[in-house]
């Protein structure tokens, strides 16, 4: 069973933040269109949602941030929510710290990892993050393969005079890693800095994928990943994600987010269609109730872009 809300969009996947947290800071950071907040949900708090998630359909999960390793109870996060038995668990990192968690995340039922890294510059990564971590990060994506999650993508969110001309040499060192590189337009939402920051660094990604689809070998569409398109060249993969002004990306949203004190959020770009869990799990709501609650807030999901989406 899979649900729909009135757009006819199947909805099976939850992104739950469990922190706004972060050990780096990049200056263009969305945060998952979360604000930053003081409580974060307990592990058993997650596993009771992620269980009504369950019962009402979502297939897959990706647990994410603020930085999800951040946490300390991070693998009994990972391990109470494969115990309820999903298609796939994911994470979304930045890396630094998978060195050290790779291996007890795999053990604790983690299917695979995102991992957001925009370049291989020292100078760069010090300019984006404000930390010195390049080569911990580089270490963590390593170590994610080498232990079997799979597949790791590396997330590059492409700016213009920043690091869009590294494209390439990410590419080399996805490809040389067994990593999947996806090139991520860079996107506006309530919180992110001034939209001059936007102006200046955006990178229109069509000429690329222009590119893209010249030199490669096969061409694959992601239905119910937004339409994504993915790119195969010479034994490796780029996945091009762009979500501004782009109504297929909401046309095929499957998703829906919890943020870290509870609260459903039905779109990534919205923050007034809040509907709050933890309150009423503390009134000591029935898990009936509560499916009623998700229910109500998928019902109520309304595409960003909406006057495009029929
Ligand atoms: N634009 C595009 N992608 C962003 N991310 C964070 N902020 C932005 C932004 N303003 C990406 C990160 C991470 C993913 C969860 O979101 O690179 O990979």
């Amino acid at each position: 069973m899979t649900i729909t809300d009135r757009f006819n969009r199947p909805v099976f996947s939850l992104r739950i933040s469990i922190t706004t947290r972060c050990n780096i800071n990049c200056f263009y950071c969305h945060n998952d269109g979360i604000m930053p907040q003081d409580y974060e949900m307990s592990p058993s708090e997650i596993f009771r949602i992620a269980k009504i998630a369950k019962e009402i359909g979502i297939k897959k999960i990706r647990i994410s941030g603020g930085e999800p390793l951040i946490r300390k109870d991070i693998i009994d996060i990972v391990k109470k929510i494969s115990s309820l038995g999903f298609r796939d668990v994911s994470l979304t990192t930045n890396g630094t710290l998978l060195g050290k968690y790779a291996k007890d995340l795999l053990d604790a039922g983690l299917n695979r990892v995102n991992i957001s890294f925009d370049t291989l510059n020292s100078k760069t990564y010090l300019f984006i993050t404000k930390k010195d971590y390049l080569e911990k990060a580089k270490e963590g994506i390593k170590k994610a393969v080498e232990v079997g999650l799979y597949p790791v993508k590396v997330n590059m969110v492409v700016m213009k005079g920043v690091n869009h001309h590294e494209i390439w040499d990410m590419f080399q060192f996805c490809r040389e890693n067994n990593a999947i590189l996806q090139l991520i337009e860079l996107l506006k939402t309530e919180n992110c800095p001034d939209s001059e920051f936007f102006d200046e660094y955006r990178y229109k990604m069509a000429g690329i994928e222009k590119e893209l689809a010249r030199i490669s070998n096969k061409v694959k569409k992601r239905q119910f990943m937004q339409d994504r398109k993915k790119y195969f060249i010479n034994g490796g993969e780029i996945e091009v994600v762009r979500p501004m002004d782009n109504t297929e990306f909401c046309k095929n949203c499957t998703r829906i987010r919890i943020t870290p004190d509870g609260k459903l959020k039905p779109c990534l770009l919205k923050n007034d269609d809040l509907v709050d869990l933890i309150g009423p799990i503390n009134q000591g709501y029935s898990d009936k109730q509560l499916k009623e609650l998700f229910l109500i807030a998928i019902k109520n999901r309304e595409p960003f872009y909406k006057k495009y989406v029929k």
